[in-house]
């Protein structure tokens, strides 16, 4: 998604906004741009593309100035083109935008019948228009942006800046996060704390309806009536070093490989590793007083709350109630007195998670939020937060998080399991000591299944289409396996029930489709393997991916197999993510994608 960056430095910025925007790059974009007022004079370079464009733009073309902005455009409305991209300047304003202006089409027609000439395809340049026709009407910059923000509809964070105001960049934020950093005589502005950690690490998180005037020395901020409003300093946590590859090839790479590290560290602060128990979870989530659970997210974050379901449901004896967020927020879902909910985000910004978590904390539920980025809006609001410890993840494609998501959802189904007396002392000890022996077997997968993966990708990755099939947790695995597939592949994958096989999806089995079942030895197998058969039966090319019990028990070997160590069922999940990661990372660098930031997609989706 799009990213913005400000600086009112008191020396030159824009090498500096050009680092920040590097710093937000993992979010996906594909034009940037800066401006700057330089001389008395609005300017700007702009170029489609990655950032090194613009690099090369602002080399042979160096802005001066001590104020600016800085984006990276995730293109919405019009094509990802340099014309298209921001800051978008009219008669001295300039603007850089994220989020959707939902009534761009009104406020163009209304500014075109008063003679403005668009010259973009893109919602976010009314917003510089309307600004301009404002302050051509005799009004200040202050004057122009309360009157323009009361027109808009949609989501955005914005700033401008005013030609003939060379000392002010002015913010809003309605939706998309905005993060002011206080420097010393200087102030930073940046969609996310990461952006600013070289130059602060003191800011001030905007929320929505706020907007207000940034200078060097001062910061107001307004609410939406125009009041002036305090919003708190806090320190950010956010590191100024700048996470690296490594020796790996690409960052989704590096985070597949740092999965045993970070699932250990994730452990740590969910069990007592000596004494073998869950964590006690009262003081952040009564899970023994709650009626029911809901649980909502997006994407591979959704499909790690639906393995979640399982879990609670069989340890916690707890129903769960659960749909991808974009779904969720606009059902209209009565929600059951007492019930709790559970927010998986990444990001933490994801725009229809934070709209699912408003609608249940507005409806009187207890929210939880389980993120990686504590910092952030889904954090923020939730009422209990259960850090996932992934640490950063770049890669547009989550791994990491993933598992770590998952790590902590078993281990809160365990605690809430505890708290209700769903599990006994000797359970909770089993099923914990299989937790902590988790990054051991995830090390030693990930030393072993290489060369086997590293063919099978190279097969796969000359397929059009692959179907993924799995029962109990392993459906939702097979979800994510296709999902990720398809993320960085380009490849059509879809994952289903194995029993939903005969249901439709039978259909599309022949030898131009391969089929990755999901099976460990658990108490689906047998069934999972009848589906093999009969797929196999119809000329389907199977890949079978199964656990050391399975392999002996299925005696198939006409197959690709691919063989785990045992472990425990709620275990499984963690480490049959690894092959399916794998193979969809091989399989997309033999296609010679852009595996870290696959076309079109992006790390923080802020908007809906
Ligand atoms: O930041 P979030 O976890 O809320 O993001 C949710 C999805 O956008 C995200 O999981 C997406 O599906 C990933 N690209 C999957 O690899």
């Amino acid at each position: 998604m799009c990213g913005i960056v400000g600086i009112v430095g008191g020396h030159p910025v824009s090498q500096r906004l050009l680092d920040a925007l590097k710093r937000l790059e993992y979010r996906g974009y594909d034009s940037a741009g800066v401006a700057t007022i330089s001389g008395g004079t609005l300017e700007r370079r702009r170029a489609q593309g990655k950032l090194i464009n613009l690099e090369m733009r602002l080399k042979e073309l160096p802005l001066d100035g001590i104020i600016g902005i800085g984006h990276t455009r995730w293109a919405t409305h019009g094509a990802p083109t340099e014309r298209n991209a921001h800051p978008h300047i009219v008669d001295g304003v300039a603007v850089v935008h994220n989020g959707i202006i939902e009534n761009f089409a009104e406020l163009k027609a209304e500014l075109e019948e008063t003679g403005a000439d668009f010259e973009t395809s893109t919602d976010s340049e009314v917003v510089a228009h309307l600004l301009a026709k404002y302050r051509r009407d005799g009004m200040s910059g202050h004057g122009a942006m309360q009157k323009m923000l009361k027109r808009l509809r949609g989501a955005f964070s914005l700033a401008i800046i005013f030609q003939d105001e060379p000392s002010t960049i002015t913010v809003a934020r309605n939706g998309p996060p905005l993060v002011i950093g206080h420097g010393d005589g200087e102030m930073f502005l940046g969609s996310d704390p990461i952006s600013l950690a070289p130059l602060t690490n003191e800011v001030t998180y905007l929320i929505d309806g706020d907007w207000g005037l940034v200078s060097r020395t001062e910061v107001m901020i307004f609410d939406s009536e125009g009041n002036p409003v305090t919003r708190p300093r806090c320190a950010s946590m956010a590191l100024a070093d700048r996470v690296t590859k490594g020796d790996y090839a690409h960052f989704m790479e590096k985070e597949i490989h740092e999965q045993p590290q970070v699932v250990a560290r994730a452990l740590t602060h969910y069990v007592d590793i000596a004494g073998r128990r869950v964590a006690p979870l009262s003081a952040r989530m009564d899970f023994a007083n709650v009626s029911s659970l809901v649980i909502s997210a997006c994407g591979t974050a959704y499909l790690a709350g639906l393995i979640g379901r399982y879990w609670f449901e069989r340890y916690a004896r707890l129903s769960v109630e659960i749909d991808v967020a974009s779904e969720f927020r606009y059902r209209d879902i009565p929600l059951p007195p007492h019930a709790a909910a559970l927010f998986v985000s990444q990001s933490g910004e994801t725009a229809d998670t934070l709209a699912s978590l408003r609608y249940c904390k507005g409806n009187g539920l207890k929210v939880g939020a389980v993120v990686n980025t504590t910092e952030s809006t889904i954090a923020r609001e939730a009422d209990a937060i259960f850090p996932i410890f992934a640490g950063p993840e770049i890669g547009v494609a989550s791994t990491k998080a993933f598992t770590c998501q998952l790590t902590v959802l078993a281990a809160l189904a365990l605690g809430a399991g505890k708290a209700r007396g769903r599990i006994c002392e000797d359970e909770e000890r089993q099923l914990v000591t299989s937790l902590i022996e988790m990054p051991r077997i995830m090390r030693q997968v990930l030393e072993n299944i290489q060369p086997k993966i590293q063919l099978l990708s190279r097969e796969l990755s000359e397929f059009s289409h692959v179907l993924y099939l799995g029962r109990g947790t392993s459906f939702p695995l097979a979800m994510e396996g296709a999902l990720k597939l398809k993320e960085i592949s380009y490849i059509n994958a879809g994952g289903y029930a194995a029993g939903e096989l005969k249901h439709g999806p039978i259909a599309l089995v022949d030898e131009n489709v391969p089929v990755i079942i999901i099976a460990p030895h658990d108490r689906f197998f047998d069934k999972t393997v009848s589906n093999m058969q009969e797929v196999a039966a119809r000329g389907g090319r199977v890949v079978f991916i199964t656990d050391e019990r399975g392999a002996a028990s299925s005696k198939l070997d006409t197959l690709q197999t691919i063989v785990l160590p045992d472990v425990e069922e709620i275990v499984a999940p963690m480490i049959f993510s690894l092959p399916l990661q794998l193979l969809a990372y091989h399989a997309a660098v033999f296609k010679g994608t852009d595996v870290d930031q696959p076309r079109n997609l992006a790390k923080s989706v802020t908007v809906e």
